[in-house]
């Protein structure tokens, strides 16, 4: 019996943003879209960087269409230079590069207020300023990176545990208003995954012991995490709206 038309994403022609894409997990998922013949902009702070991942895309992918723009995701003014130069958007890919560790006594009001900015303000943001043209095409699929701590908190990570889960509670709200204009909005966590954030956060030994405890035997890569992010953020996904998904090799034991 046929059900549909084969697991086409539906991505050639489409305009998809990932922020914070020159490195890690953001640059891994714009490279999928690259590969699956979408228009894709990466941007991020560092102007090398983001040249240097705009032309490795370019290069390991065969699509010409990559633009890349630099942009501080928590500064509002350059969040709205940024759209200003994408224009209309049908995708967009929320990240940030993550809160420092630490425990409760070791932040004051002041990296709390940063943490805010960072993590819930940029998302708000770039909301706000990608929607308004997907309600007039009546499509859009929005992505936001999160990490596993929007379900289970991770020891030492206080300012991720408090921040990760407030973008569920927004996205689920976002996904409710949204869902009648044909906006479909979901939040992807990371396990661990080798990129620079996880060796900046611990040491080789460290990340050797994480793996091992973790049920598939290892620490994901960062095209793994990028093929669930690609899928829910695009034409294929049609019904899954307001969900949270976490892509950790099952080390989570929560239901
Ligand atoms: N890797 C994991 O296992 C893991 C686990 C849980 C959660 N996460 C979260 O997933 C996200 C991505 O992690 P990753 O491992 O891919 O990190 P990463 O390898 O360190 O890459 C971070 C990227 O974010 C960009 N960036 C950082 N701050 C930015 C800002 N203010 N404005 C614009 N771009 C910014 C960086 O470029 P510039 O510095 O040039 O701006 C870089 O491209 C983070 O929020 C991280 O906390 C990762």
């Amino acid at each position: 019996m046929m059900i549909g038309d084969g697991m086409d994403l539906q991505l050639k022609g489409k305009k998809v943003l990932v922020t914070a894409a020159s490195k890690g997990l953001g640059m891994a998922c714009a490279q999928l879209y690259a590969e699956e013949g979408a228009q894709v902009w990466i941007a991020s702070r560092n102007k090398q960087q983001l040249e240097q991942a705009k032309q490795t895309i370019i290069h390991q992918t065969g699509n010409a269409q990559v633009e890349a723009v630099m942009c501080d995701l928590t500064k509002e003014e350059e969040i709205k230079q940024l759209f200003a130069e994408t224009g209309s958007i049908d995708i967009l890919i929320n990240n940030i590069g993550g809160p420092p560790a630490g425990a409760f006594d070791e932040f004051a009001d002041q990296d709390w207020q940063q943490a805010f900015e960072r993590l819930l303000m940029s998302v708000i943001r770039t909301v706000r300023a990608a929607a308004p043209s997907m309600k007039d095409r009546q499509f859009g699929r929005i992505v936001t990176i999160t990490s596993s701590s929007m379900k289970q908190s991770l020891d030492g990570l206080l300012l991720s545990n408090t921040f990760r889960p407030a973008i569920v509670g927004l996205s689920k709200s976002l996904s409710q208003e949204l869902a009648g204009d044909g906006i479909l909005i979901n939040s992807v966590g990371p396990g661990t995954m080798e990129t620079d954030r996880i060796r900046d956060l611990y040491q080789p030994a460290q990340i050797q012991q994480l793996g091992e405890n973790i049920p598939i035997g290892r620490i994901g890569q960062p095209d793994e995490f990028a093929k669930a992010v690609v899928f829910l953020g695009s034409g294929a996904n049609t019904y899954i709206t307001g969900q949270t998904l976490v892509v950790d090799g099952g080390s989570m034991k929560a239901l």
